[in-house]
């Protein structure tokens, strides 16, 4: 498994406010979408392209295109839906599957409530979102979904990991062809499964609590 932590002010700088706990959802909806599309340009370093011949205005030449089949997008219901806008901006001729999970808040083990997702997923390209790489288990259980579908390359962008976390998916995903893109890596975990400092609950924060 290979890990990216982007290293860059200004997601840095869009993150603090991310943080803030005064930072208001229609904002930090906004900043979600906007580190995403950061994120994102890093994390399709490795999508797919076959060559293309055109001709520009002074002559012919070949460049590339969007290989097929399309890459398939998945955020992770729902603080990841907050992160599809600013991927699907980069990258507007994927697909978009959808999976729901919830951590149960007293074990934090992720349990798996919806899904729509193509049933053969040979030789496609995914990309996981999550804002949040807490304990990993979300995590873990999105990406094994996928590999048991057959996918055979996946990756996942995170806004914030914690180390703990970032550690159980690279021991779960050992030799797997998987890459975790991440804004930044926090401190730790707290007892109720919290990065610190983090963010607080990015679902919550993005669309209220239920
Ligand atoms: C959050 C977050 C991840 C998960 C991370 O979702 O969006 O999916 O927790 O925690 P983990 O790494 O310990 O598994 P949550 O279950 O709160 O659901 P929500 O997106 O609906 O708020
Ligand atoms: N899920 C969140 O939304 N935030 C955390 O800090 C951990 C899990």
């Amino acid at each position: 498994m290979r890990v990216h932590v982007a290293d860059h002010p200004l997601i840095t700088h869009k993150l603090t406010v991310l943080r803030d706990a005064q930072t208001p959802s229609p904002i930090f909806r906004a900043l979600v979408e906007e580190i995403m599309t950061l994120l994102a340009y890093e994390g399709t370093r490795g999508v797919r392209v076959e060559p293309v011949d055109i001709i520009t205005p002074v002559a012919p030449t070949t460049g590339v295109r969007i290989a097929d089949p399309k890459p398939l997008i998945v955020p992770i219901l729902r603080a990841g839906l907050g992160m599809l806008d600013g991927m699907v901006k980069l990258l507007p001729s994927a697909e978009v599957g959808f999976l729901g999970m919830a951590r149960n808040e007293e074990t934090l083990e992720p349990t798996t409530y919806a899904e729509r997702l193509p049933d053969d997923l040979s030789d496609r390209q995914c990309f996981v979102l999550d804002p949040m790489l807490a304990t990993g288990g979300s995590l873990i259980a999105a990406i094994e979904f996928l590999l048991a579908r057959g996918a055979t390359d996946v990756t996942a962008i995170c806004i914030l990991a914690a180390p703990e976390g970032l550690e159980a998916v690279e021991k779960a995903m050992f030799g797997r062809e998987v890459t975790v893109v991440l804004g930044a890596v926090d401190e730790k975990l707290n007892e109720h499964g919290y990065i610190v400092p983090g963010l607080g609950d990015a679902g919550d924060r993005l669309y209220g609590t239920v």
